[in-house]
């Protein structure tokens, strides 16, 4: 979500301004540009140079002393996210009042983007009123707070203050930084490959990995979707996702099928068996037995139940092909989806195991539109924000 964004990281005076080192190269390893601004207090406790190591370029110091004739309002207007950690009991006030009269308070009122402040003090500071006035006051003017959280505080004290950790600040900056794209939908996604019994032991399989459905399922949750994700193979750890574990084709049928009339948008992502062993043995078969026999029967089509269903989500089914696109246009045309995902799982860097994947979508009316080889996680993303660009209609949610 963060990756090629904006982000500036605004550091006021606190003991937790060394965290903001941290948290600076925590947003770089993600893919974000980052720029730093400071107060005068917080260079007490960070050395801007630090700062400037790290990301590359100089924190603004000051209103008046740079280069920049202005550096507030290239600031704010450069910025996709501005994120003030920590935040200290002084800026805080500053923010909520409008008090313009250091770079992070000046940056800040000089933007239109998410603001996230994270802020961190003494207890005592904390459950003042006045605190509590302007934390009200910012939340109310659409600034999210993060934090604090209880811990051990400067000079051997512990209570409620601490900075939260970088790596929980950048989940919520992330989540920040596109509220709504998803904000409110349910979204039903499936990963992994189907296992049909042959015996208690053996199975037919297939070599989906489940990386494209995971993929597609952390990039709604990110989003702000709340995700049911059927799968075959372990789930990404998210607070948005609801992890619903099956093995065969016909567990997933049924957890989809029960799952698809409550959702916004499915996207079937499983590489599901097309044929199961009609009669799979209760006991393990053993080579003395002889060769057996196994005879195969056609597993539910899941896509296609979804598509028949009165009150269907927004359908998007995959195709896992090789060679031509024929097939996944022609499957487009007749399933009944919104759109299709094929990709050529012969092709170098695409499809089964691997980390990247090129795929092209297909809508029922045999469009094709491909998109150039990408990591698995920004195929998601895309195609998240393409559901969100093809299926919201305007003022809806
Ligand atoms: C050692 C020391 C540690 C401080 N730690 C904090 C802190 O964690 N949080 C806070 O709100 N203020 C803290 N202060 C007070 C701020 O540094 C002071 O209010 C300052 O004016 C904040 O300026 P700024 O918000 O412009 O950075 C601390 C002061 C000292 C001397």
């Amino acid at each position: 979500m963060l990756a090629g964004r904006h982000v500036v990281l605004a550091v006021s005076g606190g003991v937790a301004a060394y965290k903001a080192a941290y948290l600076a190269r925590r947003l770089l390893e993600v893919g974000a540009e980052v720029r730093t601004v400071m107060t005068d207090a917080s260079r007490q406790f960070l050395g801007p140079q630090t700062l400037a190591a790290i990301t590359g370029s100089a924190p603004v110091l000051g209103l008046f002393d740079q280069e920049e004739v202005s550096p507030h309002t290239t600031l704010g207007q450069w910025a996709d996210v501005i994120v003030v950690a920590p935040a200290t009991a002084a800026t805080m006030s500053r923010l909520a009042t409008g008090l313009s009269v250091d770079a992070i308070s000046a940056t800040v009122l000089a933007s239109r983007c998410p603001v996230v402040v994270a802020p961190a003090m003494h207890t005592e500071m904390w459950e003042h009123p006045a605190t509590a006035r302007n934390v009200a006051t910012l939340i109310g003017d659409g600034c999210v707070i993060a934090g604090p959280a209880t811990g051990a505080l400067a000079g051997g004290d512990e209570g409620l203050g601490r900075m939260l950790d970088p790596d929980e600040i950048l989940e919520i900056v992330a989540g920040a930084i596109s509220p709504g794209a998803m904000y409110g939908w349910k979204i039903l996604v499936s990963a992994g490959g189907t296992r049909e019994a042959i015996d208690p032991v053996r199975y037919i399989g297939n070599r989906s990995s489940g990386k494209m459905g995971n993929a597609i399922a952390l990039a709604a949750a990110e989003a702000g979707a709340q995700v049911t994700l059927v799968t075959t193979v372990a789930a990404p750890a998210h607070r948005n996702i609801d992890e619903v574990q099956v093995e065969s084709a016909q567990d997933m049928a049924d957890a989809v099928w029960k799952a698809a009339p409550q959702v916004d948008a499915a996207v079937l992502a499983a590489a599901v068996a097309d044929f199961r062993p009609a009669d799979p043995a209760v006991g393990k078969l053993r080579r003395a037995e002889g060769l057996p026999q196994v005879h195969l029967e056609p597993t539910p089509d899941i896509l296609a139940g979804v598509a028949a269903m009165v009150d269907r989500p927004y359908l998007v089914g995959f195709a896992a092909e090789v060679g031509s696109l024929e097939v996944a246009i022609e499957k487009a045309q007749r399933k009944g989806v919104d759109l299709l995902v094929a990709n050529d799982v012969a092709r170098t860097g695409s499809g089964f195991g691997t980390d990247t994947n090129e795929v092209t979508l297909i809508t029922p009316d045999g469009a094709t539109e491909a998109w150039e080889l990408l990591s698995k996680a920004e195929v998601g993303t895309r195609l998240i924000a393409e559901i969100v660009r093809r299926h919201q209609p305007a003022g809806e949610r």
